[in-house]
């Protein structure tokens, strides 16, 4: 079973992390996490060279995840909320998914996408409302192929209270694992 990690944290012991981490302590198979603020992937730049042709012509550590969307069986979109949607980093490597929109709207192609299961974690300092950043980590899931979505895993109040405190997120980590684990 093969898992791709989406991390748009900064923090390398945060809330998402934690989280994160309760998720992978559970979880059968390899994974390949991406962190957005630490990775090479640089953001779509709209050249629509994808518009004809398939893949992409920018030549980073995204050809990898490529490589792997195809093949993987879960995705995990995970992120602190940030003026309520996912973080601006996190949106940039999400950017180069467009080559996937290109194939169905201007290419009439098919993807060559596993079918996948998804998930999604969202931390958050206030009460939090996850809505908008919700639908977009959605539609960012559809996009990979993945229709088959875990409930949304929420910790809010993180300034009050760590994602490493909150039982119930921790819990509902854990049975993202066990989710993503079953046949
Ligand atoms: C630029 C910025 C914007 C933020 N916007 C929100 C927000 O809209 N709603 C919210 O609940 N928390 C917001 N926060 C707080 C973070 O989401 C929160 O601290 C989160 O738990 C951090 O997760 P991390 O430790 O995984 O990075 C914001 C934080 C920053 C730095």
């Amino acid at each position: 079973m093969k898992t791709l990690i989406f991390n748009g944290s900064p923090r390398k012991n945060g809330d998402t992390a934690t989280l994160i981490g309760a998720v992978k302590k559970e979880l059968k198979g390899e994974f390949m996490q991406i962190d957005a603020y630490y990775t090479d992937i640089s953001p779509c730049i709209d050249c629509r060279i994808c518009r004809e042709k398939s893949g992409c012509v920018v030549n980073d550590g995204m050809t990898l995840v490529y490589k792997y969307l195809e093949e993987c069986d879960n995705v995990l979109i995970a992120s602190p909320m940030y003026f309520s949607e996912l973080t601006g980093k996190l949106l940039d490597v999400a950017s180069r998914l467009q080559t996937y929109f290109s194939a169905r709207r201007f290419r009439k192609e098919k993807t060559n996408l596993s079918r996948k299961k998804g998930a999604v974690i969202l931390t958050g300092g206030g009460s939090g409302n996850p809505d908008k950043a919700y639908e977009t980590a959605v539609c960012l899931l559809h996009m990979m192929n993945a229709y088959d979505i875990y409930k949304p895993v929420c910790s809010f109040d993180t300034d009050n209270k760590p994602a490493a405190f909150d039982e119930n997120a921790l819990t509902e980590a854990k049975n993202i694992a066990e989710y993503f684990n079953r046949k």
